[in-house]
């Protein structure tokens, strides 16, 4: 038995293998033999060459079909986004003190990258040049040819440092090719030196696919001075990580390990706090069946398609749902219904523990509070420090897994098992903290309800923004129905 499924198992891989090789387009060449200069920015340009490959680029600034997609909709005709705090409710507490607690949206196309970050509430660009990190292509350049005067500057002030034309370019294909020859390559200093912490030399082509989306697509942090302000450039938090394997657990760790990781300051606790962006490269990568079977990113963002007589990569990058799972039919023998079944189940399954994980989180957030308060009452706590001290750091273990899971963009799908064990001990981690918590506060005589009030309400409508610009849309509320099921469950 176990020996017919080793042989399944063996046939099917070296079938993905064969569809893999037979799929590739031939060795690109330029339609028209003109030279791409070596710091061309500019896409269209590109274009002149790579006639097709651009235009299917350019097609990131057209709506998707977001309705095919259950958990990343909005946007579809350019008005109606959808706000990440209100998808996830309990996340308007725990974000409460800084930018992602004022305005949070779902992403759009890679068209419209620097215009989003132009158009976002300023309290998330307070850390001025840095932001641009993963907008433009100029941020190499910029930071290697004026430094600090631009990595400090004021976000506007930055942003006056790109030249005009391309005031408004996000990725472009200067951020993942060599302009001639089309080598995959990457543009952010941050991942060089992430791939020196990881000990990773010569990435082979599998690899040098994947770093292409992984130079932005992976979390970072902007390392702050005793006044919160912006240190230094762009890090990656892989301290004691290697490559295949950057676990939730060494990031935590990084990330705890000094003040200058410490990046904004929690309302509800008072506690200064880290926070992860975007780690679909650390998620995917940790053994995921794809990531094992070699796929990359662009196997499921980028599937081949025909553009006249020509095969090429799809420049569109999106949701795959969205794309009506074509990319996923290159390697599975399966329907697209049945495919698109499975990917919803998975992130039913991964919403609805983020959900729980994060109410759990946020309960202890609330009791943290409660203790604080009680003090500046002047109710003198007769408690071991230790025990305190054990609840604040179960309660950052668990606040940093769902951040981690939640930031990450497919809601699960990209690595199923890894998302259910960092959000199983996430709940762990926040029931250990709410019991420390209530036992301090029992053995002080504070009166705590069984159910604590969360007060959403409070944090989702009043979020501290000074300039929030609500130009399009706002899907507020509960789009996906996790309040209800929370509510219902306890
Ligand atoms: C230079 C930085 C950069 C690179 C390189 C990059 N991305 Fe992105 N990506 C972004 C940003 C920023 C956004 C969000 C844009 C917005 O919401 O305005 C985004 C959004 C996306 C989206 C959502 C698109 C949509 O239509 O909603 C997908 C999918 C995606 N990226 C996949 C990839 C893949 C796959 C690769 C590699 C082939 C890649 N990205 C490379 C920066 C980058
Ligand atoms: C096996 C296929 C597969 C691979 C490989 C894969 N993804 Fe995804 N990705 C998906 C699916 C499915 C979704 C969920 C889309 C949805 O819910 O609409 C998704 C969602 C996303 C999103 C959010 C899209 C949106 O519309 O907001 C981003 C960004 C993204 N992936 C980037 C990446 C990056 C970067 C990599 C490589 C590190 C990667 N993906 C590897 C299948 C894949
Ligand atoms: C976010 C990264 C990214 C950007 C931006 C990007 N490409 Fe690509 N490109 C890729 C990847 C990944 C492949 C697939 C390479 C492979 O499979 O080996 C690719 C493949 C290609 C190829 C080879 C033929 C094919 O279609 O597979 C050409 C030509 C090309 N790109 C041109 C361009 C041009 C022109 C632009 C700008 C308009 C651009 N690319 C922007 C990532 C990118
Ligand atoms: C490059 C080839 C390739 C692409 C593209 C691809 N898959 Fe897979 N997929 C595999 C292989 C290989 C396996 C492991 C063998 C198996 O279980 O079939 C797998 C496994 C799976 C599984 C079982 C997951 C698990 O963890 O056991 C699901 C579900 C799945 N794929 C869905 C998708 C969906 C949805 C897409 C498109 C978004 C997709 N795949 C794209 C090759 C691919």
């Amino acid at each position: 038995m176990l020996r017919n499924v080793m042989f399944i198992i063996i046939i099917m891989l070296f079938s993905t293998t064969v569809i893999i090789l037979n799929c590739s387009p031939d060795k690109p060449e330029p339609v028209k033999s003109i030279v791409i200069g070596e710091k061309e920015f500019d896409p269209e340009v590109w274009g002149k060459a790579f006639t097709a490959n651009y235009e299917s680029w350019l097609k990131t600034k057209e709506p998707r079909k977001s309705g095919l997609s259950k958990y990343r909709k909005g946007w579809d005709d350019d008005k109606v986004v959808y706000d990440r705090l209100s998808e996830f409710p309990f996340s308007a507490i725990l974000y409460n003190g800084w930018g992602f607690g004022v305005e949070y949206n779902e992403p759009r196309g890679h068209f419209f990258a620097l215009t989003d970050i132009i158009e976002i509430d300023p309290s998330r660009t307070g850390p001025g040049g840095v932001c641009l990190a993963c907008k433009t292509p100029y941020h190499k350049t910029l930071v290697q040819e004026k430094g600090d005067k631009y990595l400090k500057a004021e976000f506007e002030d930055a942003l006056a440092m790109i030249p005009e034309k391309s005031g408004k370019l996000g990725p472009a294909c200067i951020d993942c090719h060599k302009p001639n020859g089309m080598e995959l390559v990457t543009n952010k200093l941050h991942i060089e030196k992430g791939l020196k912490m990881l000990g990773k030399k010569d990435p082979d082509l599998n690899e040098k696919r994947l770093l292409a989306c992984a130079q932005c697509h992976m979390t970072y942090y902007v390392p702050r001075d005793e006044k919160m302000k912006t240190a230094a450039g762009v890090r990656p938090p892989w301290t004691g990580s290697e490559w295949g394997n950057i676990s939730i657990e060494n990031i935590i760790k990084d990330l705890l390990s000094d003040y200058q990781r410490q990046e904004w300051k929690q309302k509800v606790t008072g506690f200064k706090m880290p926070f992860i962006r975007h780690p679909e490269f650390e998620f995917f990568t940790k053994s995921s069946t794809h990531y094992n079977a070699g796929a990359g990113c662009a196997d499921c963002h980028m599937p081949y398609i025909r553009s006249g007589s020509q095969k090429i990569s799809d420049h569109n990058v999106m949701s795959p749902l969205k794309a009506e799972m074509k990319a996923c039919l290159q390697c599975h023998a399966e329907s697209s219904e049945w495919l698109k079944k499975q990917v919803i189940t998975i992130q039913d399954r991964s919403a609805s523990l983020v959900n729980r994980a994060g109410y759990a989180t946020a309960v202890a957030a609330k009791l943290i509070e409660t203790v604080h308060k009680e003090k500046t009452k002047g109710v003198k706590f007769d408690f071991d420090q230790s025990l305190y001290e054990k609840a604040v750091g179960f309660y950052k273990q668990a606040f940093l897994r769902i951040i981690f899971i939640s930031a990450e963009n497919s809601m699960g799908f990209h690595n199923p098992s890894e998302a259910g064990r960092v959000l199983g001990d996430a709940v762990a981690f926040a029931s250990k903290s709410e019991a420390l918590l209530r036992q301090i506060l029992a053995q002080n005589k504070v009166n705590v309800p069984e159910k604590i009030n969360l007060e959403l309400g409070k944090y989702l409508n009043n979020r501290g923004q000074k300039k929030l610009k609500f130009k399009k849309d706002q899907v507020l509320g509960d789009p996906y129905g996790l309040q209800k099921e929370f509510n219902d469950a306890i």
